[in-house]
């Protein structure tokens, strides 16, 4: 309530987002059923827009954000690299471009955002790259061979997951990669109580996801020199020897 009188011009927009959002989560049996309405309402608004940037400028700044940080962290072209909740290729389109041929995979749980996705790839010529772009029901990553891959990352998906969705992402994406390879995503992060807002934005402790990945065998490191990068925060996953 408080928040409400503090900023009124945002009353009517966040009633009509709780009243799609009560419909969607009525007709869906799951959170993933849910989110991918969601994903299918706002891409058919704008493809931009439903992964978060609300300007072009945007969009093309947080996707350049995100691959140069990658690139500092030692991204190599040889390397492949997994997507999870790949959107409409926002830093897909710079990953693709940059690793060789057939090295980049994407999934999300929304098709639509899929097909987003394919235009991008039209738009800026990167057919030839031959990115793998999948659909996915679950982050359980079944029908992707063990041990394949060097660089797992994941922007702003988990931001927009309950714990049960990320606890099933640690379990299972371990067996995805190698040895040596590492898993970074972001998270909003509170320093207070974990909550949630409309189904939709998920804020978690730092420690509960530390905790989380120590159970299923990485070892989670904070990284601070993304934090003066985006309103995110980012932990970067590594296997232990042992797992
Ligand atoms: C905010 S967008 C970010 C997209 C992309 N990572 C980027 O930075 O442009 C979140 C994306 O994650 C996808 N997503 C959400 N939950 C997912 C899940 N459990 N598995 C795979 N994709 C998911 C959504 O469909 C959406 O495309």
């Amino acid at each position: 309530m408080a928040y409400a009188a503090g900023h009124p011009h945002r009353i009517a927009p966040h009633l009509r987002r709780l009243a799609r959002d009560t419909w969607f989560r009525l007709r869906s049996h799951d959170h993933i059923a849910y989110y991918r309405r969601v994903m299918r309402s706002d891409t058919a608004r704008d493809p931009e827009g439903a992964v978060g940037s609300h300007t072009h400028r945007r969009w093309l700044a947080l996707g350049r954000t995100q691959f140069d940080y990658l690139v500092r962290h030692g991204l190599k072209p040889e390397c492949r690299m997994l997507e999870i909740g790949c959107g409409n290729l926002r830093a897909g389109r710079l990953f693709i471009d940059y690793l060789h041929t057939g090295n980049y995979y994407g999934l999300d749980i929304s098709p639509d955002i899929l097909m987003a996705a394919q235009d991008t790839l039209v738009r800026y010529g990167l057919m030839d790259k031959l990115p793998h772009l999948t659909p996915v029901r679950d982050l359980r990553l079944e029908f992707l061979p063990s041990g394949f891959f060097d660089v797992v990352h994941a922007h702003s998906v988990f931001s927009h997951s309950p714990l049960e969705v990320i606890e099933e992402c640690f379990a299972h994406v371990g067996r995805v990669m190698k040895p040596e390879a590492h898993f970074d995503f972001t998270f909003d992060r509170t320093e207070g109580r974990e909550h949630q807002v409309l189904r939709e934005d998920f804020y978690y402790r730092t420690e509960t996801l530390v905790e989380l990945a120590g159970r299923h065998g990485f070892t989670a490191t904070f990284m601070a020199d993304w934090e003066p990068l985006h309103k995110q925060s980012k932990l970067r996953l590594t296997r232990r020897p042992e797992a």
